[in-house]
């Protein structure tokens, strides 16, 4: 049986220590982190993508920037608390409320097939549900100390394999990881 949701794939970057932002959201010691134009391979893994899923966290912070980043991408923000969407992004962002399961069967109904999943508590729910296909993870060669975790606790053990890791003149070293467990859970789901 075909896997029924989307492929949800991370691509993120984080401190050495762990941190995808200080604890007050704050992104600066990773905008500042390099001056290389290396793009780190954002443009090649948006080509993969037709829709991003932001926590809501996520998406508050990227209503900051200016211009908009997802222009010509679909975007969704799982939310059970926001009420809309800012109305100029209201053609291309929209609310989904519920579990992550629920959110993956809506992607799937609406004929999506790539997600990129954005946001610390976002990545570590899908992780825990085994809907996960690859993590990408730049490390910044910088400790902040504290602030926004990448990973929490999934309640059980995720074991990932290594697909390959580049490491940038910048510094940033990148790891691309495959989910082993998701596989599995897929499978046992398959045989049943
Ligand atoms: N370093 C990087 O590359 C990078 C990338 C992305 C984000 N960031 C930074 O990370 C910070 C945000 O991360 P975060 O961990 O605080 O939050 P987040 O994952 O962006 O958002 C969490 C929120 O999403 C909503 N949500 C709905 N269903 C959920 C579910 N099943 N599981 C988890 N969340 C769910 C909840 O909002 P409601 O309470 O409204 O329901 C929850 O509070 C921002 O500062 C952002 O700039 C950094």
């Amino acid at each position: 049986m075909p896997n029924p949701y989307p492929r949800f794939s991370v691509f993120i970057a984080a401190s050495l220590d762990g941190f995808i932002a200080r604890a007050d959201g704050e992104l600066d010691w990773l905008l500042g982190a390099t001056t290389s134009t290396d793009d780190h391979g954002y443009a090649a893994y948006m080509q993969g993508i037709d829709t991003l899923l932001l926590g809501r966290n996520t998406y508050e912070k990227v209503l900051s920037f200016d211009p908009w980043p997802y222009a010509g991408k679909r975007v969704v923000v799982m939310s059970n608390t926001l009420d809309s969407i800012a109305p100029t992004l209201a053609a291309e962002v929209s609310l989904q409320r519920g579990t992550v399961r629920e959110a993956a069967a809506a992607l799937a109904a609406s004929g999506t097939s790539s997600v990129y999943v954005d946001g610390g508590k976002l990545i570590q729910s899908f992780l825990a549900e085994g809907l996960i296909d690859t993590l990408t993870i730049t490390r910044i060669p910088m400790l902040i100390g504290n602030g926004i975790p990448l990973f929490g606790d999934a309640g059980h053990d995720i074991r990932l394999a290594h697909l390959r890791t580049t490491t940038y003149e910048s510094g940033f070293v990148q790891s691309t990881y495959r989910v082993i467990a998701a596989s599995q859970n897929d499978q046992a789901s398959t045989a049943n």
